[in-house]
């Protein structure tokens, strides 16, 4: 075989996908998904930004405890305090890296941080050999590289490298250029700065133009050792380079680009779902590689040609991605050693109680659902384990019809049991419902958005709703799971409830020591 060069994968789904509108995570949500990167075996966790949010430092705490075989990164600008930050965030990070960012390009410089160039350098050095002291790996990314002077990007790097930086990586940050201006680039990189040999080179692409993994392969035939990207694509405005179609592009050419990776591609299925369903944003069907359309074959040459040899129209295949033709099927007779078992292989490390309560609600599912299938298991166990819950739903009554204004009566349950409930109207019995548990809690939320998808297949399947509701200035997603959509609907607002309190933005239930219930 032809020598083939590794490429480092660096995730930064939990910080420039998350940055996005409508994905935002909490650190519990974060935590579930690095461990997810972790099996997907991706080589740098981007955790967070921890000095912009006490979300983001917690986010970026918890990873760092719990994900040891992988670089937990942090973001900081080119400030000591920003790294002072990131150092404590990162602080029980087996292989802890700060990743230092600033503006290179002249427009960034005058008017968003209104420094001069050689003020630029001066930062670049400061904050890169203040890091180095304390930290064993230091990245520094030129922020908005490809609109950047060459000349200066040089400088900007060699003045890096001078600093300790063991990672340059360079932007394209509002995913203005097209491949051979990266190529460009990296050439002239790495024919005129001192000592690029000596570190790894990455770029950072962005889809503005729907370029970025385009981008970002050319960038690897150009030479790079590192691509940044995120799950699904997910990232500012068109989002970031996609990982799957990066990873899948390199792994079905190997003769082409003869480079490989060390990502499990069988957990890429999987990383695309979890991460699918935790920000409740749905995969376009038609998107490459993860996409429900992306192995389906419609016209009848294509499925003739697929019956005779599959390779006639899949360069890949599915099961390649972790994605089963035939899921594995539950039902009612399933005993829980078998469901405990499927739960571990699925890749989940869940205490006894919380397997016992998910067993529970499994047989409760089987009643109603003929067959549950592990994209059912995994969503039941993403919506228990993420939130801690301040208030469930107890029960619920909704009177509706096409004449009739909706009344829905809600009984919610805190979490020291105390039973709450009340009665409302509303245009439809969703919104009846809503301002019931408004009532109930004497809140009055935004209800920015709300969408209803099928989790799995058939007339019996689990309805998912994703809900964004906002508290004064915070904003969040809730996610609710039922056979019956109402109460998914239901569900999916108490869930954003209790992020909400999680944040402060809902005050939390008080025990009132006057009640026995
Ligand atoms: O797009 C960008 O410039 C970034 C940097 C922080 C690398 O995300
Ligand atoms: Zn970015």
């Amino acid at each position: 075989m032809e020598y083939s060069k590794k490429i480092y994968i660096f995730d930064t789904t939990l910080r420039d996908g998350e940055q996005t509108p409508g994905c935002s995570m909490n650190a519990q949500e974060k935590l579930t998904m690095a461990r997810q990167l972790d099996r997907l075996g991706v080589d740098i966790i981007e955790a967070g930004f921890p000095v912009s949010n006490a979300n983001d430092f917690e986010a970026v705490s918890l990873i760092s405890q719990a994900v040891k075989s992988r670089t937990v990164a942090a973001l900081c600008r080119a400030v000591r305090g920003d790294i002072d930050s990131a150092l404590n965030a990162l602080k029980k990070a087996q292989h802890p890296l700060i990743h230092i960012f600033i503006a290179t390009s002249d427009l960034h410089m005058r008017y968003k941080l209104r420094m001069e160039p050689e003020e630029v350098l001066n930062s670049i050095f400061d904050s890169i050999s203040y890091a180095k002291k304390y930290a064993p790996m230091v990245q520094f990314s030129c922020e908005d590289a490809s609109r950047s002077d060459l000349d200066f990007l040089c400088r900007a790097a060699e003045t890096a490298i001078e600093a300790g930086a063991d990672i340059i990586n360079f932007a394209d940050t509002v995913g203005y250029a097209m491949p051979e201006d990266l190529r460009r680039i990296i050439h002239a990189l790495k024919g005129r700065v001192n000592g690029i040999e000596n570190v790894r080179l990455g770029f950072h692409c962005h889809n503005d133009l729907g370029m970025a993994v385009a981008n970002s392969l050319a960038c690897i035939e150009a030479g790079v050792d590192q691509i940044d990207c995120t799950v699904n694509g997910i990232g500012e405005r068109a989002g970031n380079a996609s990982l799957e179609e990066i990873v899948m592009s390199l792994n079905t050419r190997p003769d082409h680009f003869l480079v490989h990776t060390d990502i499990n591609i069988g957990q890429i299925y999987r990383t695309s779902s979890m991460l699918s369903r935790i920000i409740g944003m749905s995969i376009p069907p038609n998107k490459p590689v993860v996409g429900a359309n992306a192995f389906k074959h419609e016209s009848g040459i294509h499925q003739h040609g697929v019956m005779a040899n599959r390779q006639t129209y899949e360069i890949m295949t599915p099961e390649s991605i972790g994605m089963k033709r035939d899921p594995l099927v539950f039902g009612k007779h399933s005993g829980s050693h078998a469901f405990y078992q499927r739960v571990s292989e699925l890749g989940y490390d869940l205490p006894e109680q919380m397997l016992q309560q998910l067993f529970e609600d499994f047989k409760a599912l089987a009643e109603k659902k003929h067959e549950v299938t592990d994209f059912d298991i995994e969503a039941m166990i993403e919506n228990k384990t993420n939130t801690r819950r301040y208030y469930n739903l107890d029960r619920f009554v909704i009177n509706s019809g096409n004449t009739i204004r909706s009344t829905s009566i809600i009984r919610l349950k805190d979490e020291f049991g105390q039973i709450f409930e009340d009665v409302a109207t509303g245009d439809g019995p969703i919104f009846a419902s809503y301002e019931a548990i408004g009532r109930i809690l004497g809140i009055s939320l935004a209800l920015e958005d709300y969408s209803i998808r099928s989790v799995s297949e058939g007339g019996d399947a689990l309805g998912e709703v994703s809900v964004r509701v906002k508290a004064g200035k915070r904003t969040v997603m809730g996610r609710g799971l039922s056979t019956d959509i109402l109460e998914s609907s239901i569900d999916a607002y108490l869930n954003a409830i209790n992020k909400l309190i999680t944040l402060g933005a809902v005050p939390r239930p008080r025990k009132n020591e006057n009640n026995d219930t």
